[in-house]
């Protein structure tokens, strides 16, 4: 038997197409890309989030000359999040990218380590994230981390 998995995505082409609070969520993202600490991959990755209680966190990429020590942007803001709020969801989480003296035309999707920790944060709250993925020419909105990481391992028990 052959089985396809289907994912659901809206496919933007402007930023305004978003509602007022998202807009907000895409420019927070942008502004935090811009304070990263990325300079191996010149890659300068912001992401905010906007949490049950309505306050807004953000983080960005933080590298270090030892590679696998640095930490991806989604990943920053999320544990900062669930530092500093643990009891609040994660509703929404926007990613945008300044590299090689821009913003990316194209969106950026997250790695798959950090769709991990996105889809854990889900669950922990019960809560399904949207997550806006903002590019100056295309910006993609999934309503849920599941979309983008299906068959995901979920627990050993
Ligand atoms: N990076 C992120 O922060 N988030 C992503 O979604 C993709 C990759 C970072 C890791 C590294 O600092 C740089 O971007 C290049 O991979």
């Amino acid at each position: 038997m052959k089985k396809q998995i289907l994912i659901d995505l809206e496919e933007y082409d402007n930023i305004s197409d978003l509602i007022p609070k998202e807009q907000e969520l895409v420019k927070k993202a942008k502004e935090i890309a811009l304070q990263a600490y990325a300079p191996y991959s010149k890659f300068n990755v912001g992401v905010a989030l906007l949490l049950k209680n309505g306050s807004i966190v953000s983080g960005n990429n933080q590298e270090n000359a030892a590679y696998p020590s640095g930490i991806c942007a989604e990943r920053t803001a999320i544990f900062y999040a669930n530092a500093q709020y643990p009891k609040e969801a994660i509703k929404t989480l926007a990613i945008a990218v300044f590299t090689k003296d821009a913003y990316t035309q194209l969106p950026v999707t997250p790695c798959g380590a950090c769709r991990q920790v996105m889809l854990e944060a889900e669950n922990r709250y019960n809560t399904p994230m949207r997550v806006i993925m903002a590019g100056e020419q295309k910006i993609y909105v999934a309503h849920s981390v599941r979309d983008l990481l299906p068959l995901s391992f979920d627990s050993i028990d």
